[in-house]
């Protein structure tokens, strides 16, 4: 049993807004950091940004800004995105930071007096109009293998291929559109050939997904090359000590940039956490979330790198699919495109937490958002039957009871049930089955409804007689819908919040599920959430 966890998220380059891919991720990881912590877990949760390499220099150019400037700006939109979808991170930092800098130059120390590093000469493209060395991704082409125009320089679209960016025929920078020319430079290089066996014996001991982990066995099988980790100026990066005109190639620092978002909390919180989560031996565990395009930088690169500088290695990675809208890829032409802030001046966050959480589960497939399901699913689970169970009841409690909760629940069998479900529940949300946990929960709203339904308190309260028993059937249902508020407080946090408001309690434990309210009075019962029409929808 570990005593804490440490909880990441992917660095969201600091190029453009945050999209809805993003904050998919974001909520994933959020639900299961809100449930460790409501089981008792310390977890600590931290993101930033990722604000180096070539495409965000060349942004900020193009805007004539300094590019500290930019992503400075997209920083600040960024925290506050993720804030606003009620995701409760313990601190959002960036790699461009003097804590980043600080860990790399100390990794890269550690790894070059071990003969982790060496150095050779690399042949690569470069534009001579723009006076630097080319990314693949800013050389296109033909494909070397079908012919296709005007792919990519490291893989076509088309056929699938991949190649160099020198196997490219009539190659071009995007930069200046002139035909790059071939030139040499020397680079660093990280020696993962030799750590196939550190990567097995973290393979073996590491918690991933069974996809994950045969995909990165079969990538371990193919034979691991050396990881090129400089970049020659022009770029927008941390130089490397002992160069004047080298970088760290942005993948370097990136993920170290989980390390300086812990030691900034440790400076602004006084707190130990770095060593704590990080040194060898540590009783923490170290969870990754992460979409399925990172694998093999999470998952071969940087544990190597972690257990070469003498750090742990994380414990596991969490890996998910890609968002499609309605189907398709998001796509700015097509206008399925929908930044976080779209979402958020068009929606509350509560709605697009919970429609996430029915589709994730613990494998790797791509989820889609289609808007007519979005709202049906909405306006049938949260409004038509969550909410509806204490709205119901609530208003006969204030009618006909002083808005007095009853001594004693009718239908005993109904409430253990609730409460027996609480532990499979909570195993479903450590597996990350949240798509489990809505079927789950629903069910028992069903169960609710019917239980409401069968005993008809609008026909009783007509008979003065039967009043006692309406008291008891409403504090029964009322107490069910404080178990869901419970059960549902990762997903929704500020929906449960406001469901629990009219008994003037707040869940902080799992175990507050079984708290009673007998014979207390019950508060006002709140606008908790409307319910939606497509039209309200962004996009
Ligand atoms: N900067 C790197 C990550 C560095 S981590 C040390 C990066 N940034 S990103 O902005 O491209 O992606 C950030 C996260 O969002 C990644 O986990 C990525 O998989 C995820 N997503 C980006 N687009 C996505 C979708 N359309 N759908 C779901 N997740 C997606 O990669
Ligand atoms: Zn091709």
């Amino acid at each position: 049993m570990s005593v804490g966890i440490c909880v990441t998220t992917a660095l969201p380059y600091a190029n453009g807004e945050l999209h809805l891919g993003h904050i998919l991720e974001q909520i994933q990881a959020d639900i299961w950091c809100r449930f460790q912590k409501l089981r008792g877990k310390r977890v600590l949760f931290v993101g930033g940004d990722d604000a180096h390499g070539t495409a965000i220099m060349l942004s900020a150019e193009k805007k004539k800004i300094s590019p500290d400037a930019w992503i400075a700006d997209v920083w600040q939109r960024h925290q506050a995105d993720i804030a606003d979808f009620h995701v409760d991170m313990d601190i959002f930092y960036t790699t461009r930071s003097e804590e980043n800098r600080h860990l790399v130059e100390g990794i890269y120390q550690v790894l070059h007096g071990n003969q982790s590093l060496m150095t050779k000469d690399v042949e690569q493209s470069f534009d001579e109009e723009a006076q630097m060395f080319l990314p693949d991704r800013f050389i296109r082409g033909t494909c070397p293998k079908c012919g296709e125009l005007d792919q990519y320089g490291d893989n076509c679209e088309v056929c699938g291929a991949h190649y160099l960016p020198t196997e490219l025929k009539n190659p071009y920078s995007v930069l200046s559109n002139t035909s790059p020319v071939t030139k040499s430079s020397e680079h660093v290089f990280f020696r993962l050939s030799q750590k196939s066996k550190m990567l097995k014996h973290w393979l073996d001991n590491a918690d991933l997904q069974s996809s994950v982990k045969n995909k990165l066995v079969e990538w371990l099988d193919a034979g691991l090359q050396d990881w090129d980790i400089s970049r020659d100026a022009p770029y927008f990066g941390f130089q490397i000590p002992g160069y004047s005109d080298k970088y760290f190639y942005v993948w370097m620092d990136a993920p170290v940039g989980y390390m300086a978002a812990v030691s900034r909390y440790d400076v602004l919180n006084q707190t130990n956490y770095l060593r704590d989560i990080f040194d060898v031996g540590s009783d923490w565990d170290l969870v990754h979330f992460i979409g399925k395009d990172l694998v093999n930088f999470h998952g071969v690169f940087w544990p190597t790198v972690l257990t070469s500088a003498g750090y742990r290695a994380p414990s596991s990675l969490h890996v998910h699919g890609f968002i499609t809208i309605n189907g398709e890829k998001m796509s700015k032409s097509k206008g399925t495109f929908v930044t976080a802030r779209d979402y958020l001046n068009a929606l509350s966050p509560e709605y697009l937490r919970y429609y996430f959480a029915c589709k994730l589960s613990d494998s790797v497939v791509d989820i889609d958002l289609n808007w007519e399901d979005f709202v049906a699913r909405c306006n049938a689970d949260l409004v038509g039957k969550i909410i509806n169970i204490g709205s119901r009841c609530a208003s006969f409690v204030h009618k006909y009871f002083s808005s007095q909760l009853a001594g004693r629940l009718d239908g005993l069998d109904l409430y253990h049930k609730f409460l027996e479900k609480g532990d499979a529940i909570a195993e479903m949300y450590a597996q990350k089955k949240y798509n489990c946990v809505v079927r789950e929960v629903i069910h028992l709203a069903d169960l609710a409804n019917q239980y409401v339904d069968s005993k008809k308190p609008w026909q009783m309260a007509k008979s003065p007689e039967l009043l006692p028993e309406v008291s008891e059937v409403c504090t029964t249902a009322l107490h069910l819908f404080w178990v869901i508020s419970v059960y549902v407080a990762p997903i929704v946090p500020e929906m449960s919040k406001k469901m629990q408001q009219i008994f003037s309690h707040k869940a902080t434990h799992w175990d507050d599920a079984k708290r009673l309210f007998l014979k207390q009075p019950l508060g006002a019962f709140p606008r908790i959430l409307e319910r939606l029409s497509v039209d309200m929808c962004p996009a």
